[in-house]
Order: C-alpha cells, then sequence, then structure tokens
C-alpha cells in the first residue's frame, strides 16, 4: 500500500513535466536564410559528393540554412569542355537541378579563367599557341555553349575570374597574351548575347589591395561605357586572421558600389591557421618543425582561438549587414569545415576551421551570432 502511494505521489509530481514534453513542439529555430532576408542572399559553394546527394548532412544543412548555391569545380572549363568541342554537362546539369528543385538563386562559376582550363583552350594539334582569332572563337563557342545551355535557370554568370594582379595590373594569362585586354569585354559580350537576362559579373580575390580595386573600377566603368551589361564586382572572401582589415575590405565595396554595380561577397572563409611563409629552407628537421608549428590545430581549437575566429568572422558579417544595400549576396566557400580546400592550400594536410559549420555539421556559435546581428537590423 506505501508502494502505490509513494507511486502515486510520484506520478503526480512527474505530471507537469510529462505534459510539457508531450504537448509541447520543438521550437522552430531561425536560419541563416531567414534571419537574413530582406539584406543578402546567403550562399554557399556545394561539391560533387553533395551535387550528387551523396553526402547527406551537407545537403541537409544546405537546403535549411541556405538560398544561393554555386558549384565549387564542376561548371569550370577543364570540367564542362576537357576536349575541344566536347563537353560534359553531367555534374553540371545536376548542380543546376538542385538549386531548382530547392528555389536557389544559382551562380555560374565561371567562364573564363586562367586556372582550372584545359592546355587545348589556348593551342595548336602540335602545341603551339593559337592566334587571338581561334582563341577569340573558342571563348565564344564555349561562353555561347555554357550559358545557352543554363539560359533562365542559371541565374548570374561569374563571366571572368581573377585577370588581374594584386598591384592592378593584368594577370599575364593565356587570355591576355593572345587576345589583349580585349577578352574582358568579348568575354561580358558573348554571356550577354547568349542569356540577355543572366547577370554578369566580375570575380576576383585581394581586392582590397588599392591598385587592384582601382582597376577593377576603371574595368566596370570602361564595360558599361562600352555599353555592355556587368551587374557586380565579386569579392572573393578568402580571409585569414590578419588580413585583410575590415576598413580595406569596406573601401573596396565602397568604391565597387560607387562605380555603380553591387557587391557580391564570394567564396567567404576564414582561416584560423597562421600563415605559411614562402621560404623555409632546405633543413628536413626545419622543415618538419615548421610544419607542426603551421598545423598547431589537429585536435580541435583551443577555445581561445575559437573565440578570436568568431569574434573576426562576426565583424565581417556586422559589415556586410551594415552595408546590405550594396550587398546582393554573401557566398560561403563550402558547408563544413571539413569540405574546405583551405585544409590543403597553401600547404597540404593541414586541420584548418574556416566555415561556418564544423566537421560535424553542426552549426558553430558563429551562426547564432550572425543570426542575432540580423535580427538586430530588421
Ligand atoms: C579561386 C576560384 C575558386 C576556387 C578557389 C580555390 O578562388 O575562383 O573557384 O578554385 O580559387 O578553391
Amino acid at each position: 500500500m506505501k508502494l502505490i502511494k509513494q507511486l502515486l505521489i510520484m506520478m503526480l509530481l512527474c505530471l507537469p513535466f510529462l505534459n510539457c514534453t508531450s504537448t509541447k513542439k520543438e521550437e522552430p529555430k531561425t536560419t541563416l536564410k531567414d534571419a537574413l532576408s530582406g539584406k543578402f542572399l546567403i550562399g554557399t559553394a556545394m561539391n560533387s559528393s553533395q551535387i550528387w546527394g551523396k553526402d547527406t548532412l551537407g545537403v541537409k544543412v544546405i537546403t535549411q540554412q541556405f538560398d544561393a548555391v554555386v558549384a565549387e569545380n564542376c561548371m569550370k572549363s577543364m570540367h564542362l569542355q576537357p576536349k575541344d568541342g566536347e563537353f560534359d554537362f553531367k555534374d553540371a546539369d545536376q548542380f543546376v537541378d538542385f538549386g531548382e528543385r530547392n528555389n536557389m538563386f544559382i551562380t555560374g562559376h565561371c567562364l573564363i579563367w586562367h586556372s582550372q582550363v584545359p592546355a587545348w583552350f589556348f593551342t595548336d594539334t602540335v602545341g603551339k599557341d593559337v592566334s587571338k582569332e581561334i582563341l577569340t572563337e573558342r571563348m565564344k563557342n564555349h561562353i555561347t555553349t555554357v550559358v545557352s545551355r543554363y539560359k533562365g535557370r542559371v541565374k548570374g554568370w561569374d563571366v571572368v575570374n581573377e585577370a588581374l594582379n594584386d598591384d592592378g595590373t593584368y594577370r599575364n594569362s593565356k587570355f591576355y597574351t593572345i587576345i589583349g585586354k580585349d577578352f574582358i569585354p568579348l568575354a561580358f559580350k558573348f554571356a550577354h548575347d547568349a542569356d540577355p537576362d543572366a547577370e554578369l559579373y566580375y570575380n576576383d580575390y585581394n581586392e582590397w589591395y588599392a591598385g587592384k580595386r582601382d582597376s577593377i573600377v576603371k574595368m566596370v566603368i570602361q564595360l558599361k561605357d562600352q555599353g555592355l551589361r556587368i551587374d557586380a564586382v565579386g569579392m572573393q572572401g578568402h580571409i585569414g586572421m590578419d588580413y585583410p582589415n575590415l576598413e580595406d575590405y569596406k573601401a573596396a565595396m565602397d568604391s565597387f558600389a560607387a562605380a555603380g554595380v553591387k557587391v557580391m561577397v564570394t567564396e567567404l572563409e576564414l582561416s584560423a591557421l597562421p600563415t605559411p611563409r614562402p621560404n623555409v629552407g632546405a633543413n628536413i628537421s626545419d622543415i618538419e618543425i615548421y610544419r607542426k608549428e603551421m598545423n598547431p590545430y589537429t585536435d580541435g581549437l583551443p577555445d581561445s582561438v575559437a573565440t578570436a575566429w568568431t569574434n573576426r568572422m562576426a565583424s565581417f558579417f556586422k559589415l556586410f549587414i551594415d552595408n546590405s544595400d550594396k550587398i546582393e549576396r554573401v557566398t560561403l566557400w563550402g558547408v563544413s569545415d571539413a569540405d574546405s580546400w583551405k585544409n590543403d592550400f597553401p600547404m597540404p594536410g593541414r586541420t584548418d576551421y574556416p566555415l561556418l559549420f564544423d566537421r560535424n555539421h553542426q552549426p558553430k556559435t558563429i551562426v547564432s551570432t550572425i543570426i542575432q546581428e540580423a535580427k538586430k537590423n530588421k
């Protein structure tokens, strides 16, 4: 009897809690895309295992948190046209389908770039550089074929990627040495002819260097003066703990906006690792010690470093939110830390922590920090 009485008392005491857990609905958590809506699109690059749905956890984060996508690799010319006239659209088609199925803003990256471009693009059958006319024809064919295929579906294109050096001079790429600086307006013209409704962008890194920034402004003005369409400058955001400073980044954003284009923060990630020196010497034991020094957080970030990382990423997002009148899109260069190219660049085999979601696809503190900042600004 005593036992039954005790049981009854326990049940009565537990009732409010049982009731509570059984009827309370899961509080819907605000996502990045919800919090930032009305300010700018928040995007991510997708790798092929996400595009094909194999990385199910990654795909879940992408569909829940982001409203814009770009392909990390599969739309680069070496993948789309590995041989002259032989296009391979398998992965790119799947990527564009994914974006459409999930109602996302799809960016095509990238049409003309000196890197990840097949060697045949610039050479004849005996390996000599082709003429200006032939290279222009190849550019036209590549751009027209790719942009027409996704007409109306890919909403914006990185037409030209990384055409300038940090001091603002033209990069000595094959496009430049064979065609001259006209390769840029030509590329914009071919893209616009193929899809007049698509937005067109120039994309580059280190645009916070004054020389590069000013040359891009000049390029934008010249393109516009020639009656060509350019909608935005893409500012790759491959940033580190000690570069760039926020004022320089903002100065570049302001200059592009003043030139009459929008800003896209593209390829954003913040490396938590020290920046390697270019020359270490040849001594093997020195190299070994140096490699360890450059890869200090193989077992996780110490709290102090994680906090410094969060604060720095937060200050960039605050800058973006405060300047959302100029910014159309902010795109992270990958979903989880495990996906990032920074684990292998500029030094292979490191453990970096540059993105918003950790290696288990869990949101880092920064995600709620960004959401709070966006809500403050609603
Ligand atoms: C550049 C390119 C990107 C990517 C990164 C490294 O920023 O624009 O497509 O290749 O380098 O991953």
